[in-house]
């Protein structure tokens, strides 16, 4: 295992994402935990990451020096090179000459960190600071350079700590990955034997380790995360998982029977189905604000939620599937001036809960929860599910919802999934949906005026959804959606493509 020590690098996540890659398990902790923590990993080697701040500055972010003597691999990364020099002794001065973007190094030293690299020409890589180092420690030898750093890339190699001023984890430094793996592999000497398979096996020990005899339920909404861990505590614990399956009537066409069906008569899990449709819809009325209706939709779950779980006897944990980014980003290092956040879970569960959280999915992705789905067996037609939001198509209904507009909506949204699908579209895009505009145009059908509502389509990719990109679909996959939502849709007399991209849309319209 490899631990990264987090000083609130942009891409911090990127490397444990790249060190993940080569089958070997990594993790991000807050730069300022103490040593005995630390040692409590068992890592094979640390990776102190890069940040916004300065080493320079009076209340900059630091480590237990004793980290650097206790004989450890470390590869300090641009922060990190710069805080391994100067507490050992070497020195750190702002440079006015700072490199961001690509920048040309050349090699001055044969090193295994830099194996399988044609160090013979100069290579590209990717710089970002303000500061440099601009004096080594003792025992540190010259690596590489570059016009303005002099010390671009620095080893003490008896001691093994590495210091470079350049990012091997994004895409443009050139043999950024090599760099990576040969410090994983060539200096911690780490085995490539973390995959799917083990942390499976390992996970549902660990559940029943937390769990033991005592009853867990479940929020299941029928999206890849709930569905993988509903899935996997069944394997872990059989009959004493409970979901509760909340049907707020703002689901898509189908979607609760789909549910219904599948955890029940396929993977035979206790499921209490509860049809608050009546609930959601009555507190819904006469709301147009999309804020207020987000709030209605999620207090209204946990009222539901919580009633629930009272009528089951003796649970004593919740079960949810928060991922590894909803985990970093409530625990990750902000700053020195920055307290540290304690992790609370994503759902907004009151404060005062009684149950224990078991979240066997904090430490994955969300394409590593793809692939667990696919190691427990379920279905390509869930694990690839496109994410859909809580509020469901409550924020896909611009302004005031209601039964009507909400029918309309599920015929419109069931043929762009239709479609998308038929036209080998679905796995390639992030997500894909309908939107209805409740507002009306003329148009003319069968020599007959019609004054009718919008759908909008929007389909996009992103990696994170923190961005996305509009994505360019066939004319003809458009004009086909369009056809058949025109045709077979009442109510609806036009269609439009929506070509924002996010910034400075959001992918939901609400
Ligand atoms: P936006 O609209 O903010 O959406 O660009 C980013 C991603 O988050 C999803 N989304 C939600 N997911 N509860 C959820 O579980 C929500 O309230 C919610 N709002 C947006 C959205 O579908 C997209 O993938």
């Amino acid at each position: 295992m490899i631990l990264i020590l987090d000083f609130g690098s942009q891409y911090t996540q990127l490397i444990a994402r790249r060190i993940r890659e080569q089958n070997v398990y990594c993790e991000i902790q807050p730069c300022n935990i103490n040593l005995s923590v630390i040692k409590s990993f068992k890592a094979e080697g640390i990776i102190l990451s890069g940040g916004p701040s300065s080493v320079l500055g009076e209340l900059s972010p630091t480590i237990d020096k004793q980290i650097l003597e206790w004989g450890i691999p470390i590869l300090g990364i641009c922060y990190g090179q710069q805080l391994i020099a100067s507490l050992l002794g070497g020195e750190v001065q702002n440079s006015d000459q700072s490199e961001y973007g690509r920048t040309e190094i050349t090699f001055e030293k044969e090193s295994p960190f830099f194996a399988e690299i044609p160090t013979n020409e100069s290579l590209t890589v990717w710089m970002s600071h303000g500061d440099l180092v601009t004096s080594i420690p003792d025992g540190f030898q010259i690596l590489a350079t570059s016009d303005n750093s002099p010390f671009a890339a620095i080893a003490d190699p008896d001691k093994k700590i590495f210091g470079i001023q350049f990012h091997p984890e994004v895409t443009h430094t050139s043999y950024g990955m090599q760099i990576l793996k040969n410090f994983v592999f060539n200096i911690c000497e780490c085995k490539a034997d973390w995959d799917m398979a083990a942390f499976l096996e390992t996970k549902i020990n660990e559940i029943k380790t937390q769990v033991g005899d005592e009853k867990v339920i479940c929020g299941l909404s029928g999206g890849v995360d709930s569905s993988v861990v509903a899935v996997l505590l069944h394997k872990a614990i059989g009959d004493n998982l409970t979901c509760v399956f909340v049907n707020n009537g703002l689901l898509r066409k189908g979607e609760a029977d789909r549910v219904i069906d599948l955890f029940t008569k396929h993977y035979k899990i206790n499921l209490v189905y509860v049809d608050a449709t009546d609930t959601f819809l009555g507190k819904l009325e006469g709301i147009s604000d999309p804020e207020q209706k987000r709030k209605i939709i999620g207090n209204e779950f946990i009222g539901i939620f919580d009633q629930e779980s009272a009528k089951l006897e003796d649970i004593k944990f919740l079960a949810q599937g928060t991922l590894y980014p909803d985990v970093i980003e409530s625990e990750s290092f902000k700053g020195p001036s920055a307290v540290i956040k304690s992790h609370h879970n994503v759902g907004g569960l009151p404060e005062n809960m009684k149950m224990s959280l078991v979240e066997p999915l904090r430490e994955l992705f969300k394409d590593e929860v793809r692939e667990l789905g696919k190691t427990l067996g379920i279905d390509d037609e869930l694990v690839y599910r496109h994410p859909f939001p809580g509020p469901g198509l409550g924020i896909r209904i611009l302004g005031e919802i209601s039964r009507e507009k909400i029918a309309v909506l599920q015929e419109a949204d069931h043929i762009v999934m239709q479609e998308i699908k038929a036209a080998g579209w679905y796995r390639k895009v992030w997500q894909s949906f309908a939107v209805l505009l409740p507002i009306k145009s003329v148009g003319v059908m069968g020599d007959a005026r019609t004054y009718d509502w919008t759908i909008a389509i929007r389909c996009v990719n992103s990696t994170d959804a923190m961005t996305a990109d509009w994505v360019q679909l066939p004319y003809d996959l458009l004009g086909k959606i369009s056809n058949r939502i025109i045709n077979e849709v009442k109510k609806i007399n036009r269609v439009v493509y929506d070509i924002t991209s996010k910034p400075p849309g959001t992918i939901e319209w609400e």
